[in-house]
């Protein structure tokens, strides 16, 4: 099972990094080949398999004839927890119940390893969570004019609320498309958490993707996610995570904003969704100020946002 080419099947490009995603001929094998991230993310991931962390084990590791470095892991399965909510879209547009009870075995699955291996949080480690899971750099380089006194006085104050939150190992990019009822794949972000960040807001951020991924979460079964994960951190640490979801939500919407500036100002669908992530942030921002929570129910569509920038009425 080495550098067979023949046996590889290309999937996709890696999303946000270079290299490209394989899987073997008879689907029991990924491949990854990328570059120094990538060999960054495979120790990471063999670290925490062995915390014994629900993810994939890894084969194989080298260098290919290309000077890429490849990575082999196991499959979890065949379809992640998004593939299944795709292909039981229909005439509704709830996630079928199983897909969000199954996430929410995973993710106390998740959080059950999370917990057994806490860091005490320092205000160094909580802000460098910030710039990574945040992409801060990126966000105010790309949006200078958010980069104002009253964001950061909105992400100092979530920084606060979350200064006695232990952190732990943790992925970054948690979400149905990441989700097999094995474990998690796709550590490509990893990082220090506070925990519940990974778990917590997996179908509160459904709504970034601006309602044209298909499928919602209902609120009966945003409830029962949250409850679960609440279940999982309470039997764990003694407390509820979910009183961090606003200051995590806070971080999602400058998460969701990175990189989506187009370099070329005519590509009009790019433009539109940049314009649409922004403003995102902003109503996230303003619902974090005014409740101290943010809900991602209320943001409209991005079809709604075309329709009332379309018609003048720019927020
Ligand atoms: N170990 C694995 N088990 C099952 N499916 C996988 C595995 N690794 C990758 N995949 C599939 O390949 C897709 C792309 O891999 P991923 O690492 O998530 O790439 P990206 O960084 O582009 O999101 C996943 O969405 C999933 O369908
Ligand atoms: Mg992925």
């Amino acid at each position: 099972m080495s550098e067979n080419h023949n046996e590889w099947q290309f999937v996709k490009k890696r999303t946000a990094a270079e290299g490209a995603v394989y899987v073997s001929a008879d689907g029991t094998r990924y491949r990854r080949t990328g570059g120094s991230g990538l060999r960054a993310e495979a120790a990471f991931q063999r670290r925490i398999a062995g915390l014994g962390y629900p993810v994939p084990h890894i084969l194989e590791q080298g260098v290919t004839d290309d000077g890429l470095h490849y990575v082999v892991e196991e499959s979890l399965g065949e379809q992640t927890l998004h593939d299944r909510a795709v292909a039981a879209l229909g005439s509704r547009r709830d996630l079928p119940d199983d897909v969000t009870d199954t996430a929410a075995q995973v993710a106390a699955r998740l959080l059950h390893a999370q917990a057994a291996h806490l860091l005490k949080p320092t205000p160094h480690a909580l802000r460098q969570w910030l710039n990574s899971a945040g992409f801060t750099r990126n966000v105010f380089e790309e949006n200078p004019d958010l980069d104002t006194p009253r964001t950061h006085a909105a992400l100092d104050h979530a920084l606060e609320q979350l200064g006695t939150v232990p952190l732990t190992a943790g992925h970054l990019d948690y979400g149905l498309p990441n989700l097999l009822p094995a474990g998690v794949i796709d550590w490509q972000h990893h990082g220090q958490v506070p925990l519940g960040y990974d778990v917590l807001p997996a179908l509160e951020i459904i709504p970034f993707k601006g309602g044209n991924k298909g499928y919602t979460a209902g609120p009966g079964q945003r409830r029962r996610y949250l409850a679960a994960v609440d279940d999982a951190s309470l039997s764990t640490t003694g407390q509820p995570v979910s009183q961090h979801l606003g200051a995590y939500l806070l971080v999602k919407t400058l998460f969701f904003l990175a990189l989506m500036r187009p370099t070329d100002l005519s590509h009009r669908d790019k433009h539109l969704k940049w314009q649409y992530r922004r403003h995102l942030l902003t109503e996230g921002l303003e619902q974090y100020e005014r409740t101290g929570t943010v809900d991602t129910a209320l943001f409209p569509t991005l079809d709604d946002f075309a329709a009332r920038n379309r018609a003048g009425d720019h927020p």
